[in-house]
């Protein structure tokens, strides 16, 4: 069965979210934003998305803004939410591997497409570790 992905970003990370929708054959739930014009405000975006997360109406969510730092600062706000803004393939493997991320967030302006692709690659098919990590990610929520 298909991985069910959440993905939404404003006007900075449109174009990034429409390459990744077409790239990865996933069963993606799209949140907006809708065109790269229309100048929108990323918390609008990472609330929906954190939401959709939490509620459990999707495995993973994939955050895209200009940086990626300010939605990510919003998804990072909801509880049960460990959103993760990766630069790279290592800060993607380490972030589930560690952290059991469950939001990727990503900087549309900061990163090419080949180092999104391998990314966003990277994040999903990673496994948490459990263990000792369990333990501290369970003292996130206290
Ligand atoms: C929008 O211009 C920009 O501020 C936004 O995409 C993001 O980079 C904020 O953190």
């Amino acid at each position: 069965m298909k991985l069910k992905v959440a993905i939404t970003s404003d006007h900075g990370g449109y174009v990034l979210k429409e390459f990744l929708k077409d790239s990865f054959d996933l069963d993606w739930v799209d949140l907006g934003t809708d065109d790269a014009k229309t100048s929108v405000d990323y918390p609008d975006f990472g609330h929906a998305l954190a939401e959709t997360v939490a509620d459990g109406d999707a495995d993973y969510g994939i955050a895209i803004c200009g940086t990626g730092i300010g939605i990510s600062i919003a998804c990072n706000r909801h509880e049960n939410i460990r959103a993760a803004l990766c630069m790279n393939t290592t800060m993607a493997r380490l972030t589930r591997e560690h952290n059991d991320a469950n939001v990727l967030c990503l900087g549309e302006r900061l990163i090419g497409t080949e180092a999104a692709l391998d990314i966003v690659k990277t994040f999903l098919e990673t496994e948490f570790e459990g263990g000792r990590h369990l333990r501290r990610i369970d003292k996130i929520e206290d």
